[in-house]
């Protein structure tokens, strides 16, 4: 078995803590705006990137040149980074955290005082950023420090090349991979830092998903998350704008829902590799083929983000919502603490308490699945639409 034996346990612990907090203020606030200040946060320190994933929700501003200017220097961040209060988990996300140059100076600011994590494509890692990167690896998960690297891939070579539209690219997140395996033994494959490999779930790579189940399990990666894939290219226009992304891309001709039922319930019972986890976390399989189908029942989510979470974009812009900008909040102007008490945030509670999940939420990671005992909310309908969007360009590499 490849997984640490620590790894499920910590994992449910978290998911207990995440619980219990978010559930004491959603009941004790009957308007849903109060919440306690948010334990995790996810930074976007860049939103430059060296693949081009067709699906990604970022690939919009990744084609936006305007977003590499607006990006803080590494004293913005490290000044942001100092205002955080102490221990908070931080997500470094992107973009490729890796084409910033500075990346590691800004990790090793937020380890020295925060728990942190980096969610790479893992294409630019090499044996020597490892090293650097095990320097900052504490000793109990609970204390400062890196504890989780994760890996993007989405499917064997020929289905990851063609998703991420630039050749070569398996090679090089497979070369990463192998790296991080050497750099586990090299220290002792201890339980931090947690490794995880993610990967989106759709029609072109259904029929690889064990092939992603075996790599982890050859490169004694701890976790394989699988990733809802969320069909979310029209809400960077704003919140109030989730109504009009309601029309989902329909998979019906593209996926056999029964074969990809058949395989998700046979990784998820297989207990000789690594742990394999949803994203969002801990929805059941027959949740997970809704989604896909477009049957799930939106009242049966819960929208967990702005009581738990909040997100911080390239430029300092500061958000309630995983996938939503808001222009007019930053974190240069504010503290955390004070923008998660303002009149926008404590609105978008309770905006999303009363409203419910917008079709748009489906599969985002701040949601949860809450089961069918629920109090009605307004929630949109879900329409489906039959034709899939057209990706953006490749660049050329
Ligand atoms: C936006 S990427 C940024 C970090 C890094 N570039 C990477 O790919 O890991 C963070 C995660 O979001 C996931 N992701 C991107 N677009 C998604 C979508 N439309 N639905 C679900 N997950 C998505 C990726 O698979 C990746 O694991
Ligand atoms: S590597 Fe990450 S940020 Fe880059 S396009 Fe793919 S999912 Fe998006
Ligand atoms: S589930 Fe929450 S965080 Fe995710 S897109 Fe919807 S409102 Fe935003």
């Amino acid at each position: 078995m490849s997984r640490h034996p620590l790894t499920r346990f910590a994992a449910k612990a978290f998911r207990l803590f995440e619980h219990l907090y978010v559930e004491i203020p959603y009941r004790l606030s009957r308007d849903k705006r109060w919440s306690f200040p948010p334990t995790h946060l996810f930074v976007s320190p860049t939103l430059r990137c060296n693949i081009r994933c067709e699906f990604c929700f970022e690939i919009e501003d990744i084609e936006d040149k305007a977003y590499v200017d607006d990006e803080l220097t590494l004293e913005q961040w490290n000044e942001v980074i100092d205002r955080i209060p102490p221990r908070t988990l931080i997500t470094f996300i992107g973009g490729e955290l890796f084409m910033r140059k500075d990346a590691f100076e800004l990790f090793a600011r937020s380890a020295a005082k925060h728990r942190i994590t980096i969610c790479t494509n893992g294409t630019m890692i090499s044996p020597e950023i490892l090293d650097r990167l095990w320097t900052l690896v504490p000793k109990r998960p609970w204390k400062a420090g890196l504890l989780e690297i994760g890996y993007s891939l989405q499917g064997g070579e020929a289905v990851h090349d063609d998703i991420v539209r630039i050749k070569g690219s398996y090679q090089r997140t497979v070369r990463g991979l192998g790296y991080l395996q050497e750099a586990k033994k090299k220290y002792g494959n201890k339980m931090l830092p947690f490794t995880t490999l993610r990967t989106t779930m759709q029609p072109k790579n259904m029929n690889d998903l064990v092939h992603m189940y075996d790599l982890a399990k050859r490169f004694e990666v701890d976790t394989l998350d699988l990733q809802v894939l969320q069909d979310a290219r029209t809400v960077r226009e704003g919140w109030e704008h989730f109504d009009d992304a309601a029309e989902l891309t329909s998979y019906e001709e593209e996926m056999d829902f029964d074969r990809f039922r058949e395989i998700l319930e046979d990784l998820t019972t297989r207990s000789d590799g690594p742990m394999v986890s949803f994203t969002p976390a801990d929805i059941p399989v027959e949740e997970v083929v809704k989604i896909y189908k477009r049957t799930a029942d939106l009242t049966q989510y819960r929208c967990v983000f702005p009581w738990t979470q909040h997100a911080i974009h390239p430029d300092g812009g500061l958000s309630p919502c995983l996938q939503a900008v808001f222009p007019d909040s930053n974190i240069k102007g504010t503290t955390i603490g004070k923008a998660n008490q303002s009149d926008l945030f404590r609105n978008f509670r309770h905006q999303i308490a009363t409203h419910g999940l917008y079709p748009t939420c489906m599969g985002c990671c701040g949601s949860r699945y809450i089961g069918p005992k629920h109090k009605a909310t307004e929630r949109s309908t879900v329409a489906v639409r039959h034709e899939r969007p057209e990706p953006t360009e490749a660049p050329t590499p």
